[in-house]
């Protein structure tokens, strides 16, 4: 099977590790890389060894040799590379949270629709295995329907600094409403949260979110950017699913691994995305594996749905309205 071309918008933080995942992906060629910050695109297509680097994702857009683009822009900037990129016959990959608004969500999944290409989202955690596990011990019977979720996610206060130019629900709470979403197998009815915002005038650095899905399942999902940098956990998860059969539950701080010298103790995580000899492997490769072997293929993703992932925004901004307006609120069809 030929090799999966793939170009790449956006290589801040995150799109670098896009960038070094698929590098080590023996089914793929990077081609193309743009970034808005020349001199970086410039130094990562060296250390990559891609010849074709861009400041404007017009011009990768332009090239005939990619299948599909990845793009890891800012939050509120994938609806246009993505429309274009679909526009201009590539699949695409959009980080989450898809969009920041949910009509740029929907114009995406529908610009896919119109020139029969594949969109997927990058909502990585449906192949972290723990929460894959959850999801199959649901269907399998074995912890049986949803009744109730409660899914955490903590991150550092020095993180908050970058990320507040986000609202919290569309950096952190996402993730958890694409898992919520994919537990429940339903569509959200009605949302309440609560939002406090401690460190930020505006952005709520601390947020609860109650879900109650058609079906009936309740979920309860608590973000929050308080973890002190001191403490060095990188990750303060964890989830707990109660079915009709039967419970399942992780509490993850980080990988076990405590590292402690001069600057303090540090519990690095292993599993979304590390690089050992130089080769990246962990969720994130997982879930790059897939897409590509879906483009490979042309089969149509099964496993991963970007439908949920527009609810996951028409919930996401439910939620936002909640916190304001103390009442309970509700998606947007
Ligand atoms: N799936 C995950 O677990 C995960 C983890 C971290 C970040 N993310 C997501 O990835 C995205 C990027 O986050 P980040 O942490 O890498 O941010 P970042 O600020 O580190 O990087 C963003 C990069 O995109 C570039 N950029 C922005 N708009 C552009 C445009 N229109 N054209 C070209 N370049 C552009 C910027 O110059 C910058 O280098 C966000 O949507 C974020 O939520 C996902």
């Amino acid at each position: 099977m030929s090799k999966v071309r793939v170009g790449i918008i956006g290589l801040g933080s995150w799109g670098s590790c896009h960038l070094e995942a698929f590098h080590a992906m023996p089914q793929v060629e990077v081609v193309a890389l743009c970034d808005r910050n020349g001199e970086r695109v410039k130094e990562l297509g060296d250390k990559y060894s891609v010849p074709n680097v861009y400041t404007k994702s017009e011009e990768l857009l332009e090239r005939t040799d990619i299948d599909l683009v990845s793009i890891a822009t800012f939050e509120h900037e994938h609806c246009g590379p993505a429309v274009a990129a679909l526009q201009s016959g590539k699949h695409v990959l959009v980080e989450k949270p898809v969009s920041t608004k949910l009509e740029e969500a929907a114009e995406m999944a529908a610009a896919a629709e119109r020139n029969g290409k594949f969109i997927f989202a990058g909502h990585l955690l449906r192949f972290e295995p723990r929460y894959a596990d959850i999801k199959n011990a649901i269907v399998s019977g074995r912890i049986g329907e949803p009744q109730s979720m409660y899914l955490k996610r903590g991150r550092t206060k020095g993180m908050f600094r970058t990320y507040k130019r986000t609202h919290t629900v569309f950096e952190l709470t996402v993730h958890d409403l694409d898992i919520a979403i994919w537990y429940a197998g339903s569509r959200v009815k009605t949302v309440k949260a609560y939002g406090k915002a401690v460190n930020d005038e505006v952005v709520p650095d601390i947020l609860w979110s109650c879900l109650e899905f058609e079906n009936g399942t309740m979920a309860f999902l608590h973000s929050n950017w308080m973890t002190p940098d001191e403490a060095g956990i990188v990750m303060n998860d964890a989830a707990e699913v109660i079915g009709l059969n039967g419970t399942a539950q992780f509490a993850n701080s980080g990988s076990n691994l405590q590292l402690w010298d001069g600057a303090g103790r540090t519990s690095p995580d292993y599993f979304i995305h590390h690089t050992l000899n130089g080769s990246a492997f962990g969720v994130l490769r997982e879930q790059l594996t897939y897409i590509c072997n879906c483009v490979a293929a042309g089969t149509k993703p099964e496993y991963t749905s970007f439908d949920d992932a527009v609810h996951g925004i028409a919930v996401a901004e439910a939620i936002i309205r909640s916190c304001a307006s103390g009442q309970e609120e509700y998606p947007q069809a």
